[in-house]
């Protein structure tokens, strides 16, 4: 196994989060690679495993966490550590060492960047990023939001405490029209690709729905929303787990629409 940086010839692996075989995922490969470009000259750092036969396995991303959705700083965030778990393509690939060589590589890295430490969001469920795989990795719960935690580990006594940014702000409503909004951060394949799917359904129900984009890489916005990703159907945040398929999406939407 080794660790690698990314190159051009490992991107679609990254923009696809390794799923190639996934349609859904691919329709949120645009947004992702706009995203990459834009937070690489932010600090955005990637790292791939790759086992013996070269094929990638897992990846991390992280970058400075004043670019993120949490408060902090001097540290650096990870969005996501991913290892390719579904039977499909190249396989489940978990429980080879590749999530753990990942976030070792991530750690050396930001020391050598001289970070105060680096800071992880997981939840308490026991799949996802499962918080309780960091604290076996030797990282301490700073703060929680509902199921999701912020962990860290640090390497500086001066490194400040990260937190969440609390949710705040839900979309208008507009009188005899249901609102659908999207939030869109862009760092997941999986969310970009659910957006996308919302934007192609809504204008099947013509000028019944609206549809708005918020972007949310900016800290303005983010502390405005409180919150990173969403997909709104009028007030309700119906983007919970797992990214929605198209006809779940439409189903929601499809509901409000009788009811006006
Ligand atoms: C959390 C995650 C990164 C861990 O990756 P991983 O490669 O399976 O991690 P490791 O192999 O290093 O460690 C997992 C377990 O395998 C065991 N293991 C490691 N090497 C092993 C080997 N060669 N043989 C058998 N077991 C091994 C470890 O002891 C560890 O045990 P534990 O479950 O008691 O902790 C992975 O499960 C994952 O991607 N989960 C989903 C996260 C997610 O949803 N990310 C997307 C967010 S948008």
């Amino acid at each position: 196994m080794e660790i690698i940086d990314l190159s051009e010839g490992t991107r679609i692996d990254y923009f696809t989060c390794l799923e190639e075989w996934s349609e859904e995922m691919k329709d949120g490969v645009c947004r992702k690679e706009c995203w990459y470009n834009g937070m690489r000259e932010k600090g955005l750092r990637v790292k791939l495993a790759r086992n013996d036969s070269g094929t990638v396995a897992g990846m991390i991303q992280y970058a400075p966490i004043e670019h993120s959705w949490v408060e902090g700083k001097n540290l650096y965030f990870v969005y996501c550590i991913w290892v390719h778990g579904h039977k499909k393509g190249r396989g489940d690939l978990r429980k080879h060492g590749f999530g753990t060589a990942l976030l070792q590589a991530a750690e050396d890295d930001v020391k050598r960047l001289q970070s105060n430490g680096l800071v992880v969001w997981g939840v308490i469920l026991p799949f996802y990023m499962h918080a309780g795989w960091f604290k076996k990795h030797g990282y301490s719960k700073v703060d929680r939001n509902g199921i999701r935690v912020l962990l860290w580990k640090r390497f500086s006594d001066e490194a400040d405490r990260p937190r969440w940014i609390r949710a705040k702000k839900k979309p208008e409503l507009v009188p005899g029209k249901v609102v659908v909004t999207a939030l869109a951060y862009g760092w997941c394949s999986g969310i970009n690709g659910m957006l996308e799917r919302a934007k192609k359904i809504y204008i099947e129900f013509g000028d019944k729905v609206i549809f708005r984009e918020i972007y949310m890489s900016n800290r303005e916005a983010i502390r405005e929303w409180g919150i990173s990703d969403g997909l709104f159907v009028d007030e309700r945040n119906i983007y919970k787990g797992p990214p929605l398929s198209y006809n779940k999406i439409k189903e929601i939407i499809g509901k409000k629409v009788r009811k006006l």
